[in-house]
């Protein structure tokens, strides 16, 4: 039996075993992670090292560098989430590597390494999707939660608006036509002259504004359930620019409020939409921008207007983690992911 048909006997027998144990590895954009989840549900370890630093100093993230610094660190990393989890590879039942969507370099050195490292340890590995682990993070914070429910995304990259109907199987909503909302957030904040990653910089800033300040234009879409942040941008950019020349002392803060409130209004709109017209009574967050307090605060106050149940990560498991990479292997097993040896880095995988 070669080793794929091994691994899919293996993967088969562990549906039913309860206490399965999955190591995880994230390398999509700029945090390498390692994490050891247990029955998709309960982490065991989780380790993230982060970039941030090495890339600061251009603005952004820089593909190439952010392949290395994977490189460097990757072994170590992996070898920290086992050591906190204090097993050894062996009491392992099966590992799990985030293939896409995501920056090919980053991607194809953890796909690479957890390939080699699989196949050491004789175990399978489940390939994941970035986004399918993103709705997971939900799970690692509320072991209640079932599907069916709505998943608003919103991370650097992504902005979408899903359906989950099962564990895994996702029916896409709607979607960003034109920037992510944390890639507009970012923007945004640099406009504000604040460092990378702006977001988190952008969220605190505004926190001491006054969101009524500047008016900017929602944008008219013809998909009901997608969204547009870049007029929203450039529109903020074009006053900032005319505040600037025209000499006036500038109020971060207040700009930074107008603009955080215009993001979420948007969101917290269409995934309200959404979950009328589907008739869904749960809404998750997921991504790196649902750490946003303003976001959070928002849809807090949405759910008890409206009456809907709502579901958000735990803040460290909002934005790149391993653990809920861990999360998304164990459920995209019981729907038989099975990894081959030749499993490459998809860039631009969607989700459905
Ligand atoms: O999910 P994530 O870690 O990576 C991607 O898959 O893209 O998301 C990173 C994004 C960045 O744009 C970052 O600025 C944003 O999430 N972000 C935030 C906050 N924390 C992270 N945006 C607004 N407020 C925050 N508190
Ligand atoms: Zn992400």
């Amino acid at each position: 039996m070669n080793y794929y048909e091994q691994s899919k006997q293996t993967l088969d027998s562990l549906k039913d075993k309860r206490g399965v144990r999955i190591l995880a590895l994230e390398t999509s954009c700029d945090e390498t992670a390692a994490a050891v989840i247990e029955d998709g549900r309960k982490i065991i370890s989780n380790v993230v090292h982060t970039q941030i630093d090495l890339h600061a100093v251009y603005g952004g993230v820089v593909p190439e560098i952010a392949s290395r610094a994977h490189v460097m660190t990757v072994d170590a990393v992996i070898n920290a989430a086992l050591e906190k989890a204090g097993m050894n590879a062996s009491e392992l039942d099966a590992c799990a590597v985030t293939y896409g969507p995501g920056l090919v370099g980053a991607l194809l050195t953890g796909v690479t390494a957890m390939k080699a490292y699989a196949y050491a340890i004789n175990k399978p590995l489940i390939p994941v999707h970035h986004i399918s682990g993103h709705i997971c993070a939900n799970y690692l914070t509320f072991p209640e939660l079932e599907p069916p429910y709505i998943c608003l995304v919103v991370s650097g990259g992504h902005s979408h608006l899903i359906r989950v109907e099962a564990y895994g199987k996702y029916v896409l909503l709607g979607q960003t036509q034109d920037d992510a909302a944390g890639e507009a957030l970012d923007k945004a904040a640099r406009v504000l002259h604040l460092p990378y990653p702006g977001g988190p910089l952008l969220d605190k800033l505004a926190r001491t504004g006054d969101k009524h300040y500047m008016k900017l234009p929602q944008p008219k879409i013809d998909g009901e359930y997608d969204f547009s942040f870049s007029g929203l941008k450039t529109a903020f950019i074009n006053a900032a620019h005319k505040l600037e020349q025209a000499g006036e002392t500038p109020r971060d803060a207040d700009m930074a409020a107008s603009f955080v409130d215009a993001v979420v209004s948007q969101l917290a709109g269409k995934a309200v939409l959404a979950l009328k017209d589907t008739g869904t009574h749960k809404l998750a967050l997921a991504g790196g921008v649902s750490a946003n307090s303003q976001l959070r605060e928002r849809m807090t106050a949405e759910a008890e207007k409206h009456g809907f149940k709502l579901y958000m990560p735990r803040l460290d498991l909002c934005t790149d983690n391993a653990a809920m990479i861990g999360s998304a292997a164990y459920y995209a097993m019981q729907n038989g992911a099975c990894a081959e040896l030749s499993l490459n880095a998809v860039p631009y995988l969607p989700l459905v």
